[in-house]
């Protein structure tokens, strides 16, 4: 403990010996790999033309031989010298992440000490969730957010884009889905609930929602290409789908009054409609994502109409099940093989393994670490998000400072405390994909608070990506901070403001009285 304190102390002394009135690699976030700095400095130009990338050059790909090959092509060397910068990289992507570390040099202070950054990923998953469906923030939000992320040199956006409280996506074959459900009474979430849950349509004054049309998505996916990221999009089965059954309710499932409940939280297993209309929008989804993943949610079921619905007790005495659970096992299969016959790999939140699951599944671990840990020891590729760490909606400083905000706190300091191998044996490391943070919108209706939630708290994940762990310490991390905070209010993103973060939040020090006590 004493030993502990004494190491802090050092490394916090360490980074402000270090400090220079100049940009340099010690002020970067993600933090590189490898740096050393050398005599004099260099004053970039904004518009880049002093920048010369060589793409293959034989002493890097020397350099990056012996690297997984995730971080070979993400690797880079940037060799800022007294007469302009270089940047080496294996590809297109490894040059635009080394024109990312140039660019925040440049925002930090366009004059640089001379170094030479050596730098590539720890993990090749490194992401953020946007929760689309219970406020819509729309495409100029999202494409903000993207040139933060790519700064930080993270690499997918997943977007949540259905749940009960909204779709969120144009599909020609259903047009209720945007002509209705992207439709609601009641601005926030909780004014809709209160309203119980109404929906109506676009030209009605009290309307609130939207969704984004397919050019929209062309052009977000382009944007994020040039980028480097890719968007990753959900399409929630079989629980928070109220929406599809207000929609369309001949397929919700139907009471024992032989009536449909298009309030029922869930899709209907037993009817065979669903399974056409999940397959019809997937093939849909498939046209405008060109990537290896598509999200299927499988969260947090309700079931509840399961139990009387005719249709899902007729599949259940047809398959032989005895259990309500298994059938959502029997929806996740049929859908993961038939994106997997379309080249497709599915991603799912961590209820999905718990009712028989291929391995090609990857499992998105939420309900704190246990799922990934299990996922990853049954040979599953894991996405670790954990609720227990990086969950962006829950309160990032004291209760009574914060807008309402979701479960315990989640401070900087917390966020960055996780490692995404915490609790994975080591013959399973090779499984964790990486790390994302969940920004559920329930409680966030507008764009502003949205990104006071998002930053700095993004830079901790990006960092936890990408930074070797045994070079993470957060008293350094959090000095970087305040200077990037600085840049990204500087460049309109709102963020939270760090520079009043009380000491509680910042050291980790909780008093017994505080009710964020005993999760922390
Ligand atoms: C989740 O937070 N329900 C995935
Ligand atoms: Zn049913």
């Amino acid at each position: 403990m004493i030993r502990g304190i004494f190491l802090s102390i050092v490394a916090s002394l360490a980074a402000i010996v270090s400090v220079s009135a100049y940009s340099g690699p010690t002020k970067l976030i993600p933090e590189p790999v490898e740096f050393s700095v050398s005599e004099g400095v260099y004053t970039l130009k904004p518009d880049g033309s002093d920048v010369k990338v060589y793409l293959n050059a034989a002493s890097f790909a020397a350099k990056v031989a012996e690297l997984p090959e995730f971080a070979k092509e993400e690797a880079y060397e940037v060799v800022v010298g007294k007469k302009g910068v270089k940047i080496y990289a294996a590809t297109e992507e490894g040059a635009f992440r080394g024109r990312q570390t140039v660019e925040m040099l440049r925002l930090l202070d366009p004059t640089v000490e001379c170094c030479t950054i050596f730098d590539y990923p720890r993990f090749q998953h490194r992401g953020i969730m946007l929760d689309e469906s219970r406020s819509f923030k729309g495409k100029e939000f999202v494409k903000k957010q993207i040139d933060a992320l790519a700064l930080l040199k993270m690499n997918v956006m997943h977007l949540h884009l259905t749940d009960a409280a909204g779709w969120r996506l144009q599909i020609d074959a259903y047009p209720n889905l945007t002509d209705y459900v992207a439709w609601r009474v009641g601005e926030t979430y909780h004014e809709w609930e209160g309203l119980g849950y109404p929906f109506t349509n676009a030209d009605d004054p009290k309307a609130y929602g939207g969704f984004y049309t397919k050019d929209d998505i062309r052009e977000i996916v382009a944007y994020a290409a040039e980028r480097h990221i890719d968007i990753i999009p959900e399409i929630e089965m079989p629980g928070h789908s109220m929406e599809v059954n207000r929609a369309y309710p001949e397929i919700a499932c139907v009471g024992p009054d032989g009536k449909p409940r298009p309030f029922s939280w869930d899709l209907c297993v037993g009817n065979d409609g669903t399974f056409e209309f999940l397959e019809t929008v997937l093939e849909e989804v498939i046209e405008l994502f060109p990537y290896k993943y598509i999200h299927i949610g499988g969260d947090e079921a309700a079931k509840i109409d399961w139990e009387v619905c005719v249709n899902c007790q007729k599949r259940m005495q047809e398959e032989g099940m005895t259990h309500k659970n298994q059938l959502q096992g029997y929806l996740v299969r049929h859908i993961e093989a038939f994106l997997r016959e379309r080249g497709k790999t599915v991603i799912g939140w961590d209820e999905i393994v718990e009712t028989g699951l291929p391995e090609q599944a990857v499992v998105m671990s939420w309900r704190g670490t246990p799922g990934g840990i299990k996922a990853s020891a049954e040979g599953h590729d894991v996405i670790m998000s954990p609720n227990s760490y990086v969950y962006l909606d829950y309160y990032q400083d004291l209760i009574r400072k914060e807008p309402k905000a979701v479960g315990h706190m989640q401070s900087l300091r917390h966020v960055y405390k996780y490692d995404p191998l915490e609790g994975i044996a080591p013959e399973f490391h090779h499984h964790i994909l990486g790390l994302q943070g969940n920004l559920w919108c329930e409680l966030i209706p507008y764009a502003a608070h949205a990104e006071y939630m998002l930053y700095p708290r993004a830079f901790a994940i990006a960092e936890i990506g990408w930074t070797p762990q045994e070079k993470r310490e957060f008293f350094h991390f959090r000095e970087r901070c305040l200077t990037l905070i600085t840049i990204f209010r500087a460049m309109g993103y709102n963020t939270f403001d760090l520079f009043n973060e009380s000491l509680r939040a910042q050291t980790g020090r909780l008093r017994f009285d505080d009710p964020t006590f005993k999760l922390l």
